[in-house]
């Protein structure tokens, strides 16, 4: 009987100490949960709300004369154009269409009384296309990179349903372009920070700012087939909205959605385990596909 008594004392002990120890790790989870919010609620307000108060930043005169925007016919890549011509830098377009590249160089001149120059380039080309580029940039001070062209699989579909030069399609203009206009124009940019340092430094310690822009869905021709996205809302904003928001976060983060609600989706993802989004999105994509209902 006393041997009983014993036993059932040291499983009580056992378990109020397993039961402790449960408790302690739940509370270092839980604070360090809320310290990860607390974090990313203040990035957001010091990313996406407190640049919209203060004054509108010179861009001019913090990043040079020239900014260039690649893929600038439509979409983010004509917002961006418009936005920084409105800021008095004066754009370099390339994309791959003539009459549509002159087009938007008219209205930014018109517009915004700005310089412009355009070059014609297919980065689906391959190699050939860079020499051009290079000799059209020769002389210029450039100050922005907007590495916008892009392209996106041709219809929603797994990744092994693409045809081979559809994948080749996407690394050329997705990965290539953006490497090799990044090669081209560092050097150039070298020499703006010196010059920016010397004469700025109070702005800006380095002169160059790299900026990673993560979008959600923006409404533009490139995601017309997910018609859930392909309309105007507060979730898939027009390029122009969007870039309206994205350009206030120049200077401030170097990796953004650059616009506020997409930031708060991507909050939001971090606290919903892999497997339900992975889980999601195969509804979301089954669903679009018309293969079942949500
Ligand atoms: N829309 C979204 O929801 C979303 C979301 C996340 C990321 N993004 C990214 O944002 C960027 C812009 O997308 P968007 O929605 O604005 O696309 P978009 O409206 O389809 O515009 C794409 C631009 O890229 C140019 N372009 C396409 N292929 C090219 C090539 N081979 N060589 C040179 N230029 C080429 C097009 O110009 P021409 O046809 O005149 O050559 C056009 O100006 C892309 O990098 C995309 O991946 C978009």
């Amino acid at each position: 009987m006393e041997r009983h008594v014993l036993e059932k004392g040291e499983i009580g002990r056992s378990c109020s100490c397993f039961i402790e120890t449960l408790a302690l790790i739940g509370a270092f989870y839980t604070a360090k949960t809320c310290f990860t919010i607390l974090s990313d609620t203040y990035t957001l307000i010091r990313v996406h709300f407190i640049p919209r108060l203060v004054k509108r930043a010179d861009l001019v005169k913090l990043y040079g004369k020239w900014a260039i925007v690649t893929g600038c016919t439509s979409g983010v890549g004509k917002a961006y154009a418009k936005e920084l011509a409105s800021h008095g830098v004066n754009i370099i377009l390339i994309s791959r269409n003539k009459e549509k590249l002159e087009a938007v160089a008219k209205e930014l001149v018109d517009s915004y009384k700005i310089e412009t120059a355009v070059i014609v380039a297919d980065f689906s080309k391959g190699r050939e296309i860079y020499s051009v580029i290079e000799k059209a940039l020769m002389g210029k001070e450039i100050g922005i990179l907007v590495n916008n062209a892009g392209v996106f699989y041709p219809h929603l579909d797994c990744f092994t349903s693409l045809t081979k030069p559809n994948i080749w399609e996407l690394i050329d203009v997705n990965i290539g372009a953006a490497s090799m206009m990044l090669h081209m124009v560092l050097p150039g940019m070298d020499y703006l920070d010196y010059l920016s340092q010397a004469l700025y430094y109070e702005y800006a310690p380095k002169g160059i700012f790299v900026q990673t822009l993560l979008p959600g869905f923006v409404s533009t021709k490139m995601i017309k087939f997910i018609d859930v996205f392909s309309k105007e809302s507060f979730l898939s904003p027009s390029a122009e909205e969007y870039v309206h928001h994205a350009i206030t976060t120049l200077g401030i983060s170097r990796r953004t959605t650059g616009y506020w609600p997409h930031t708060i989706l991507l909050m939001l993802g971090n606290y919903v385990p892999e497997w339900l989004w992975a889980w999601g999105m195969n509804r979301a994509a089954a669903y679009l596909h018309g293969t079942k209902t949500l």
